[in-house]
């Protein structure tokens, strides 16, 4: 009996077991399973499912016969988060915002809130992290609607249900979900348990008094927002801020979103008044490409907006075994398949050498259409040659590469050539198309495409 009083719980993942294990059988993870008391079942179930308990039999409805009255989205007057978020925040929903420390997840909702009490919406900050007066600090840098926002300053969990409750605001903002605590629960603020319970009793809330919440979350080493995955599962919308903190660009990015396309990015920059949307990011990013060796602009897609970026390479020669291969913002695995594929198809074999490659601003590219702008900067670094044309512009490029070689095409190929010829920078190496487009220099293969990228340098090539 008395065993049966107590599991243990994933710090991680929140798998739960009978059992300690030194690995947890649900993520793999080590030392992470933490000894926790068992939920009483019954309350806990009978405040989200009572009615199933009940046993009465529920009665299933047509969708047609579903009143759903129109639903106004709450603009947060952020564009960047708004088209993110899928057009705004929808009432009554829980989005969940994570980000590294620091990144600027405070400024951002504080600047949501600020633009949405401009706009006459009723809104809560709840801060369990700085006091009022920090919060305030910031506030004064974000403008003058970010001091009308109503704050609290509160840990634990029971107050900021009555809070919500007694206040009824449109819009709040949790900062952080890790700061909650519950007073049933044992276990520190910020284990899974903890987590769980804090995020299912605000999303019952929200729910009811329709309000859209933004909980902000902290993201573990690995990346994963907020570590224990049970709560991307809970929440409508999960939203990544990241960036490097060195650099003052910031992308925003959705993992999950009930309401609208994942994928979209939002592009921001930290400034001393807070964050500055940059609503053309592709003209930043081809306005600091250099056209050193190594260098390469890459046509990408974000969300449904082509995004130029440079791609930067460097390859050194090495006598550690097996040499370094490191990859930022773009996938490690990716970058040692184009490696590959490059020592077979009419590339260099780079063996011997470290391989760096870098998206510059510290943007984040997951799809394969950059394989061969990596490729390209690599190439290029290796030989000391730079890619851009003899008046400087870099060369642009995008596609696939197939482990055999051939170029394959990716999608909005349209839309890529349209934002590189915006700035100038056709022709633009890439797979070839079934129609013919203008300032498109369709290559078949990586071979045929290195062929072209370093030809367009004739003078120095002679030299
Ligand atoms: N006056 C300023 N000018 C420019 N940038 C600033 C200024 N003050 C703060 N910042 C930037 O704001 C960032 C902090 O923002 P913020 O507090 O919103 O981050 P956060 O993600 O909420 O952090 P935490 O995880 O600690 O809560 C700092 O890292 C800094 O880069
Ligand atoms: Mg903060």
């Amino acid at each position: 009996m008395a065993r049966n009083d107590s599991n243990f719980v994933c710090q991680d993942c929140g798998h739960e077991s009978l059992r300690w294990a030194g690995q947890c059988a649900g993520c793999g993870q080590w030392n992470t399973l933490v000894e926790a008391p068992r939920p009483n079942a019954a309350p806990a179930q009978g405040r989200r499912g009572g009615r199933a308990k009940s046993g009465e039999a529920a009665r299933p409805v047509a969708l047609r016969d579903v009143s759903a009255p129109a639903v106004e989205r709450l603009l947060t007057g952020i564009e960047e988060l708004d088209r993110v978020l899928g057009g705004g925040l929808v009432p009554g929903s829980i989005v969940l915002l994570g980000g590294s420390p620091g990144i600027g997840k405070s400024t951002l909702t504080g600047m949501a809130l600020g633009n949405l009490v401009a706009a006459g919406r009723k809104t809560l900050y709840v801060s369990g992290e700085e006091s009022a007066a920090q919060v305030r600090m910031r506030a004064v840098r974000l403008g003058d609607s970010a001091l009308d926002v109503p704050v609290v300053t509160e840990t634990s969990l029971e107050t900021v249900l009555g809070t919500l409750e007694a206040v009824r605001p449109d819009t709040c903002v949790i900062d952080s979900i890790q700061t909650l605590n519950a007073e049933g629960m044992t276990g520190a603020p910020g284990s899974v348990g903890q987590v769980r319970e804090a995020a299912g009793a605000i999303l019952e809330v929200a729910k009811r008094i329709d309000c859209a919440v933004i909980l902000v979350g902290h993201v573990t080493k690995e990346g994963a927002v907020a570590g224990p995955r049970v709560l991307e599962h809970l929440v409508d919308c999960v939203l990544l801020f990241e960036g490097e903190r060195e650099r003052s660009f910031r992308t925003l990015r959705a993992l999950k979103n009930r309401f609208g396309a994942t994928s979209e990015v939002g592009v921001f920059e930290m400034r001393g008044g807070g964050l500055v949307e940059v609503e053309d990011p592709s003209a930043r990013f081809v306005g600091e490409a250099s056209g050193a060796p190594g260098s390469c602009v890459l046509c990408s897609m974000e969300g449904t907006r082509p995004l130029l970026v440079e791609v930067q390479a460097l390859v050194a020669p090495t006598e550690i075994v097996p040499p370094r291969r490191v990859a930022n913002g773009v996938d490690r695995n990716r970058l040692a398949m184009i490696l590959a594929v490059l020592a077979r198809h009419g590339g260099p074999g780079l063996a011997g050498a470290d391989v760096f490659v870098n998206v510059a601003g510290g943007v984040r590219v997951d799809e394969p259409g950059a394989d061969l702008a990596v490729a390209l900067a690599i190439v290029s670094a290796h030989r000391g040659e730079p890619l851009a044309d003899p008046e400087g512009r870099p060369l642009a490029c995008f596609g696939e590469i197939g482990l055999t070689g051939e170029l394959r095409t990716v999608g909005h190929a349209d839309r890529r050539l349209a934002e590189a010829l915006k700035f100038g920078l056709a022709p633009v190496l890439g797979p070839p198309e079934t129609e013919r487009m203008q300032g498109l220099a369709p290559q078949a293969t990586i071979r045929a495409a290195l062929g072209t990228a370093l030809a367009r340098r004739p003078q120095e090539a002679a030299a």
